[in-house]
């Protein structure tokens, strides 16, 4: 949006509008309506937010001096997000000063607004590990190699990346959030896929973990 009151500079407004993947169990007027998908980080908010300050810039747009940009994103935790919409040109015609983000989070009592200085939110990178075993019957584990043993294993060992690989003064998170393997209890399967995401707040922590980060 153009404004009205002369050349200036350029802001762009972003607010991510993905949902995630799983079934809307809360019952409150503005529930998902799409089965399987479900607002629960609170990205409808975002986007409803970034509407109204549309409206209520737009309605003020005569006393704006330059631009000001909205950016609806896509895939604020997967795959895409911010980069193709910065290799597509958001950021170009007119060039962007500054861009504005926010995040609305339970920590803070409502009303209020946290800002700090440096990274708020951090790197989010993801990885999913399939571990093939050899399956057979569970009564008979000697003949088989157990992925679902093997992944219990991983994901206690997972940890002691950031526990024991990470400086302590970084922070770093690894969560396996998805674990599937097996369909009854007396088989061993011949497979287990762990989903995991990990966050990081350092770039050099993000890159060369952990051997950047022994110093
Ligand atoms: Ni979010």
């Amino acid at each position: 949006m153009r404004g009205g009151a002369g050349a200036g500079k350029t802001v762009l407004l972003r607010a991510d509008m993905d949902a995630l993947p799983m079934q809307e169990l809360n019952d409150v007027p503005y529930k998902s309506l799409t089965p399987g998908a479900m607002h629960a980080c609170g990205h409808d908010a975002h986007t409803a937010m970034l509407l109204g300050v549309a409206r209520l810039l737009g309605e003020r747009r005569d006393e704006i001096r330059g631009t000001v940009k909205f950016a609806f994103q896509p895939a604020e935790e997967s795959e895409g997000g911010a980069q193709p919409m910065i290799e597509a040109g958001v950021m170009d015609d007119p060039r962007v000063d500054a861009a504005f983000g926010v995040h609305i989070g339970q920590d803070l009592p409502v009303g209020t607004i946290g800002v700090s200085a440096g990274p708020t939110n951090a790197a989010s990178d993801g990885f999913v590990a399939t571990i093939r075993g050899k399956g057979g019957h569970a009564a008979r584990p000697h003949g088989c190699v157990d992925p679902i043993v093997i992944a219990a294993q991983c994901v206690v060992a997972l940890q002691t990346l950031v526990s024991r690989e990470v400086n302590p003064l970084r922070q770093a998170v690894i969560t396996v959030g998805a674990i599937h393997a097996g369909t009854v209890s007396n088989i061993i399967p011949e497979e287990a896929v762990m989903r995991a995401t990990v966050r990081t707040f350092d770039e050099e922590v993000r890159r060369g973990w952990p051997s950047a980060s022994r110093r």
